[in-house]
């Protein structure tokens, strides 16, 4: 089954203003590029978000790196789903590892944040993945990881992206086949949560995504894309890495 490809920029704590000019050029890639390309998206900083969206054409899309479950109210610090609806952002990363690490982001509190995006109309790109010491009980954590998700998840509002914690930054990834076979095995517990509509959710692969090996990734049978951390930084290696989609 033909599903969509996406490649995603998650910038992290990094960009400034100045770096609408990544922004630009990626745009230009873009237009210059045929019409199979894959969708792009965006997520920089909350601070940017507002400027970029306004100053950006259509063919990049926006997320945002969290969101809070509230709506609204005493919640110092946070942004909410509704908040950055009025943005004009349409897509939301929730459970990223950095989060459940530092901010200790326990399932039941991902599934909230989950249900308000929902409710809010954004999308989620989802992340799972083990730790170092739990890749021999990887199928058992990435179970756990996945009961965030409430059954009302299908293609339309969900894309999976699979990022082990020790792959990311790091320079190391699975091997191809480990990849390919973690992502059939991820599909197969989303089918039993929610059937056939599984086969049309997008399952990205993310940690240490380069322009070197982005091809090789981005080739296999049950990658639909990548989520790229430090390469989106770079204007050249991240266009690379989206010819390197099919
Ligand atoms: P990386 O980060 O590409 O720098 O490994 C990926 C991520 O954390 O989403």
């Amino acid at each position: 089954m033909k599903r969509t490809n996406y490649i995603i920029a998650n910038w992290k704590m990094n960009g400034f203003e100045k770096s609408i000019s990544l922004i630009k050029s990626i745009q230009k890639h873009l237009v210059s590029k045929a019409s199979n390309s894959p969708k792009v998206i965006i997520c920089p900083p909350f601070t940017l978000l507002s400027n970029f969206i306004k100053k950006s054409k259509k063919q990049i899309k926006f997320g945002a790196q969290d969101v809070h479950h509230e709506d609204s109210g005493a919640f110092t610090g946070s942004i909410s789903a509704p908040m950055l609806k009025e943005l004009g952002v349409d897509y939301v990363i929730i459970g990223h590892s950095e989060r459940r690490q530092y901010q200790k982001e326990s399932i039941l509190e991902l599934e909230k944040k989950i249900n308000s995006a929902f409710s809010n109309k954004l999308r989620v790109i989802f992340c799972i993945g083990e730790k170092l010491e739990e890749i021999k009980k990887r199928s058992l954590i990435l179970k756990k990881q996945l009961r965030s998700l409430p059954k009302k998840i299908s293609s339309k509002n969900i894309i999976i992206a699979y990022e082990p914690v020790w792959a990311i930054g790091t320079g190391q990834t699975p091997t191809l086949n480990e990849i390919n076979d973690i992502h059939k095995s991820i599909r197969k517990m989303i089918y039993k949560k929610i059937g056939k509509e599984a086969f049309k959710i997008s399952i990205l692969y993310g940690g240490s995504v380069n322009s070197i090996n982005a091809n090789l990734i981005l080739d296999l049978s049950d990658v639909d894309g990548a989520l790229v951390g430090g390469a989106s930084l770079k204007s050249k290696d991240f266009c690379k890495i989206i010819d390197s989609s099919h």
